[in-house]
This record gives C-alpha cells, structure tokens and sequence, in this order.
C-alpha cells in the first residue's frame, strides 16, 4: 500500500492551512483512505478539531506532534501506523528554514494556501522562493502548488494575485470561495464533503480540482526558470494593471480583466 504524504504550508499565519488539513482528512475518510492527521502546531488546532468530531464521522487518525518537532522525518516514519493511506500535515505558523527542509523532505505533494492580499502574496512569494532554493523543490516533479483561499472572486487583489502566480509558474491547484461554511464545520470537527452536499454544491466542485491535483503522479515538463517577482512591486493591486487575459486553469475561459 502507498502512503501519500501531503503537507500544507505557509508561515503566513491564518491562510488556511489547518481548514486545508482538516478537511482533506475528512475528503480521503470519507473516500474510505486510511487518514492520518498530523498536527506539527503547537497551537494544536487540527488536533482540537479532531477531538470535536464525532464518534459517527468516518475515522481520522491523529498524529499530534506537540512542541517536539525534533527529528521530524522520522518520527514521521515512525509514527504513521500501518495502513495508513494519507497522511495530511498541518504545519505551523513561523518556522525555521531548516524545518522547512524536514517538513517538505519525504512530501508527495505540498499545499500553500495563500489569501487574495499584498501582504500575503508578498509572504508567499518568499515561501515559494525557499521552497525552490532552500528545499530544493523542483518545479518539474510537480510536488508543489498553490490554492488560493478566502477568494471574493474578480477582485483587484484576486487577479493580482493569480498573475502573480502564473509568473512563477507554480501551479494553482484549486480557488476556494469565502463562506461560513468552513468555519460552520470546524466548529464541529467535521469537513465540508460531510455537509449536505446542496449546501456546499460550489465548494464541492472546488475542493474537485484540488484533490484531482493531488492524486494525479505524473511529473511535468522543466519549465523554463524565471526571477522570482516581488510581488508587491511588480504585482501590487494598487498600481493599474493593463488590459489583460488571464488565462485561469480552472475557468472554462479566460477571465477579462475589466480595469
Ligand atoms: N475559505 C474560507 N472561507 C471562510 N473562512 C475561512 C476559509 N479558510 C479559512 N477560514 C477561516 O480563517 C481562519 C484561519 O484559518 P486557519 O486556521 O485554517 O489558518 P491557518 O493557516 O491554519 O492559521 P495558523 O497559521 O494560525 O495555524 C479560521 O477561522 C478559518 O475558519
Ligand atoms: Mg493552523
């Protein structure tokens, strides 16, 4: 049986990470996949949303690591019981960049949400950096991409942030809308494939494209290496973007910006 390791990441505090986990635990729970959640935060938030959910949810196993992240690659061997299928690692906010190495060392795929925000997208930029210089993540094995959260869809700052993306070519393996929905669910230790499905209809077709990404193995053609921007300077959303097509890789068309 193959373990997939999926780890969720980015220093930017609040961008999402523990709703990613926890809800892809639930997403591959309820696809009948062994899950494990590990929880390398010591703010432990995936750990309390797993003691809310309940005894009739599909089971998830949780991995809390607590302060210890001493020796994470293995302890993450030795902790995985057998059978697991995935394994879902939501990292903390601020961590050391040798950390960043370890967390990203054994991962088949890494998930940086990043919000629709200059500060934010400045943040990941520099994430993204340390991912392909420090953690010597290459682009071409198609282990990383980016799921842009909390969207208000065809704002200034949301196309600013998706041209920021295609310029370093990482792809954006999912947008997910703004909605209480998430924050209804984590209240009860529960994800949003575990709502009635009328109720979160448009998640559902989102959280599709992520999980399609997930699951697919192929590896992608070397891109060719670009700078990476800054995105504040080159991308800010208060400058006055030109009349541009961005082509989105999850719209049935490009998405005219109407500045
Ligand atoms: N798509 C979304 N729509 C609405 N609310 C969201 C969405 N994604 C996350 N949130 C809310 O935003 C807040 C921060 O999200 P979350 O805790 O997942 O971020 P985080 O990156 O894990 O934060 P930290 O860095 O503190 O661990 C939470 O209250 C969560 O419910
Ligand atoms: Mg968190």
């Amino acid at each position: 049986m193959i373990v997939r390791r999926i780890v969720i990441l980015n220093p930017k505090g609040g961008s999402g990470k523990t709703t990613i986990a926890t809800n892809l635990a639930a997403y591959y729970a309820n696809e009948g996949r062994l899950s494990a959640l590990m929880d390398y935060d010591s703010q432990g938030s995936s750990t309390r949303w797993l003691s809310k959910r309940p005894r009739s949810a599909a089971q998830i196993h949780g991995i809390d690591t607590g302060e210890n992240r001493a020796g994470l690659t293995r302890s993450f061997v030795m902790r995985v019981p057998p059978g697991i299928e995935r394994v879902i690692v939501d990292t903390p906010a601020a961590f050391q960049k040798h950390e960043l190495v370890e967390f990203t060392r054994n991962a088949d795929k890494i998930v940086i949400p990043v919000l629709a925000s200059d500060i934010d997208i400045h943040a990941a930029a520099r994430t993204i950096a340390d991912l392909l210089l420090v953690a010597k993540i290459s682009r071409h094995e198609n282990r990383l991409a980016v799921v842009a959260n909390r969207v208000k869809s065809n704002t200034i700052v949301f196309r600013s942030l998706m041209r920021f993306l295609e310029s370093l070519e990482i792809p954006v393996a999912a947008v997910l809308r703004d909605t209480q929905n998430y924050i209804r669910t984590a209240e009860r230790g529960l994800g949003l494939h575990e709502l009635p499905s009328a109720r979160v209809a448009k998640d559902l077709i989102q959280w599709k494209r992520l999980v399609d990404w997930l699951e697919r193995h192929e590896k992608v053609s070397q891109y060719p290496r670009t700078k990476i921007p800054d995105p504040v300077s080159d991308y800010s959303s208060s400058q006055s973007l030109p009349n541009a097509v961005v082509k989105l890789p999850w719209s049935e068309g490009p998405l005219e910006s109407s500045l």
